[in-house]
C-alpha cells in the first residue's frame, strides 16, 4: 500500500486533495498539522476513513520535516502548506519566505536524504508571473512577481528546478491559478463576497439596513476556478512518465466587479453600480431600497497589484488530459448557496 504525506491538509486544497485520494485511491495519507492552541480542524472534520491519519510536523522546522520522511518513507509528499495570503505578505515577509520557500527546501533535503524515489509536489502560483508581460500566460511566460508572496512561490520554483535537476528527483510546481469554493479563507476576495452577499440577505431577511461589504481593487482581474477540479490536475501533474510543471486554469478572466454581480444575482438580490469606476466612489446600490450593499475601502488595496490573470492550461489539458469542469458562473452560485445554508443554519 503506497503512502501519500499531504502538508495543509486542514486548509482548502489540502483536504479537497484527502478526499480525492481516498475517494480514488487505496493509499494510506498521512495529513501533517502544526500543533495549535485552538486547533482548525473542520476542512477535515467529516473524514471518518482509517486509511486517514493525522501526525504532528512543523514546514519551519528542518528535524521535524526529516523525522516525518524517515519515518514514513512516503511515495508521493504533496506540499500545500503555505502562507497563502497575497495581501498579508507585506506585513510579514520574513515569515513567507520562511515557509513558503524555505519549508520546500527542507522537504526538498528530508526526501533526498530519506526517500528519493518520492514524487513530489510544491504549490506553485500565477502570482509569480505578476506584473504580466502577455496575456494569457502559458508555461514559458516570464517569473515578474508583484508581492512578497509571489517572490517566495517564484524562489521556491527555483529550488524545486534545481533540486530536480541536481538529484533526479520527480519534484514539480504547477501554476496554479485562483481557486475557490466552500472551504475558502474568508479573507479572498471570493469568500468575503459570498459570505458578504449571505449576510446581507439575512439582514434585508429580518428588516435590517444591511452592513455593505468593503472591498479593495474591483478592476482587479482574476483567472477563478474551482479547487475540487485542481487537486485532480495536481494529481495528474505527480504521475506522469518524466516531471513537468504545469499551468492550471480556467482560461477565463473575470473581474471583481463581475464576481460581485454574480454572487448577487445567485442570492436573487438586485444592484446597480454608482460613482465613477474605479475610483472609492464607486458602490454598489441596492435596486429597490438603494442600500449600499458593496463599497470601496482604500484599507484592502495592495502596495502593488497584479492587474490581470488569465492562464492558458492548453499544455495540461493536451499532455496530462486534464480539464476543470466547473464553470465561473457554477462556482460562484455553489459559493452563494453554501453561504445561505450557513448563514440558514446559525439563525435556526
Ligand atoms: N482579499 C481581498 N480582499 N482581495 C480583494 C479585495 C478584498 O477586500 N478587494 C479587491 N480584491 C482583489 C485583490 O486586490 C486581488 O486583485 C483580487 O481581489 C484577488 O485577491 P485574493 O482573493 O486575495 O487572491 P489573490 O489573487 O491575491 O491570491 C490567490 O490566488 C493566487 C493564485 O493566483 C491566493 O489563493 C494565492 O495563494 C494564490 O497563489
Amino acid at each position: 500500500m503506497k503512502t501519500v504525506i499531504i502538508t495543509g491538509v486542514t486548509g482548502q486544497d489540502g483536504s479537497h486533495m484527502v478526499d480525492f485520494l481516498l475517494k480514488n485511491t487505496d493509499y494510506n495519507i498521512i495529513g501533517t498539522v502544526r500543533r495549535l492552541s485552538v486547533p482548525n480542524h473542520q476542512n477535515i472534520a467529516h473524514i471518518k476513513d482509517p486509511r486517514f491519519k493525522l501526525a504532528h510536523m512543523d514546514i519551519g522546522d528542518p528535524q521535524s520535516v526529516n523525522n516525518t520522511v524517515q519515518e514514513y518513507k512516503p511515495d508521493y509528499f504533496i506540499n500545500f502548506a503555505a502562507n497563502s495570503f497575497v495581501g498579508t505578505s507585506w506585513e510579514m515577509p520574513v515569515v513567507h519566505m520562511q515557509s513558503n520557500c524555505m519549508g520546500v527546501l527542507y522537504q526538498l533535503e528530508a526526501i533526498r536524504k530519506f526517500a528519493p524515489k518520492c514524487k513530489y509536489y510544491n504549490a506553485g502560483s500565477s502570482e509569480e508571473f505578476g506584473d504580466v508581460a502577455y496575456v494569457p500566460q502559458d508555461e514559458n511566460h516570464p517569473l515578474r512577481p508583484r508581492s512578497p508572496y509571489g517572490a517566495s512561490k517564484a524562489s521556491a520554483r527555483q529550488i524545486v528546478k534545481v533540486w530536480r535537476e541536481s538529484y533526479g528527483l520527480y519534484a514539480v510546481q504547477g501554476w496554479l491559478f485562483n481557486h475557490e469554493g466552500t472551504r475558502r479563507g474568508q479573507e479572498f476576495v471570493t469568500r468575503k463576497i459570498t459570505k458578504g452577499v449571505a449576510d446581507i440577505v439575512k439582514s434585508l431577511g429580518s428588516n435590517q439596513i444591511p452592513r455593505p461589504i468593503e472591498l479593495g481593487n474591483l478592476s482587479a482581474k482574476r483567472d477563478w476556478s474551482d479547487a475540487e477540479d485542481f487537486v485532480e490536475g495536481v494529481w495528474l501533474m505527480l504521475n506522469q512518465n518524466e516531471p513537468k510543471d504545469y499551468v492550471l486554469s480556467s482560461n477565463e478572466t473575470h473581474t471583481v466587479k463581475e464576481f460581485v454581480e454574480l454572487a448577487f444575482a445567485a442570492a436573487e438580490i438586485e444592484g446597480f453600480w454608482l460613482g465613477e469606476s474605479g475610483t472609492v466612489g464607486e458602490v454598489f446600490v441596492h435596486k429597490q431600497f438603494k442600500y449600499p450593499l458593496v463599497v470601496v475601502n482604500p484599507k484592502f488595496f495592495r502596495p502593488a497589484e497584479v492587474d490581470i490573470l488569465l492562464g492558458d492550461s492548453s499544455k495540461a489539458r493536451k499532455e496530462i488530459g486534464w480539464s476543470p469542469k466547473t464553470s465561473f458562473y457554477r462556482l460562484v452560485k455553489k459559493m452563494v448557496s453554501n453561504d445561505l445554508e450557513n448563514s440558514l443554519d446559525k439563525s435556526k
